[in-house]
């Protein structure tokens, strides 16, 4: 069982965010797990530039970290996103990963994998962020085992006692990707979705040829 820790604090080593992240890779690693940690900082990635490359032929063609990175995560059975609250919302290191991830949406191409998310604040939107984050992991066709969210400027200690609480959720992300927990609502999120995209795909089949033949591969379309 692998799980990756990718952080979008620009920070680095001296990352709130990151800590929790660590926090949940560890509890993860003593129900068993592989862990691997990417701090987004440390690689070159590009905005997208909307060549729609990925949709039509099923590959990146930007010359930079980006496909790497995406064909490490792709080999992984769960994600933990975290980021800092920048202005009410994800680092732009974060959303430039989250974009340049858009074929992963369309093709559902983290279907059957798990994964959960963390945030730090300084006073507030630490929730939202890691909700979106959660939410993000479900359109990549993920299922999101819960969140942990913390405004560090509120008290002191506050981030060492939600370490705890993010080992916490790494033992559960390692437990739900060992017994396949199901989560009905989150089942439900995923069918609509599906349906959603086999729409699109079906109707873009000239356009996305790339796409199209994915979701043959998957039996979602024929
Ligand atoms: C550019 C910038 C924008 C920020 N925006 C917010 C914000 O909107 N709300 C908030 O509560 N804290 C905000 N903060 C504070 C950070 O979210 C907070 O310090 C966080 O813990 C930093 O995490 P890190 O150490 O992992 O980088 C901001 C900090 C920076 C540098």
């Amino acid at each position: 069982m692998k799980v990756i820790g990718i952080n979008g604090s620009p920070r680095g080593e001296r990352s709130a965010t990151l800590r929790l992240i660590i926090a949940v890779l560890d509890g993860a690693k003593e129900e068993g797990a592989d862990i691997d940690l990417v701090n987004l900082i440390d690689l070159d990635i590009k905005f997208r530039n909307a060549c729609s490359a990925c949709f039509q032929e099923g590959r990146c063609v930007e010359e930079d970290d980006f496909p790497g990175l995406y064909a490490k995560i792709k080999a992984a059975d769960g994600l933990v996103l975290g980021s800092p609250v920048y202005i009410d919302h994800v680092t732009g290191q974060m959303k430039l990963f989250i974009d340049r991830m858009a074929d992963g949406i369309q093709c559902q191409a983290f279907s059957g994998k798990y994964g959960c998310s963390v945030s730090t604040s300084g006073d507030h939107a630490e929730q939202e962020v890691a909700k979106y984050l959660n939410h993000f992991l479900q359109m990549l066709g993920a299922t999101p085992v819960g969140s942990v969210g913390v405004a560090i400027r509120k008290d002191r200690d506050t981030l060492t006692r939600s370490e705890e609480s993010a080992r916490e959720l790494g033992k559960t992300l390692a437990e739900a990707i060992r017994t396949r927990r199901q989560y009905p609502e989150i089942e439900a999120f995923h069918e609509r979705y599906q349906k959603k995209f086999e729409a699109v795909i079906t109707g873009e089949k000239p356009e996305w040829p790339g796409d199209y033949e994915r979701w043959v591969d998957q039996a979602w379309v024929w």
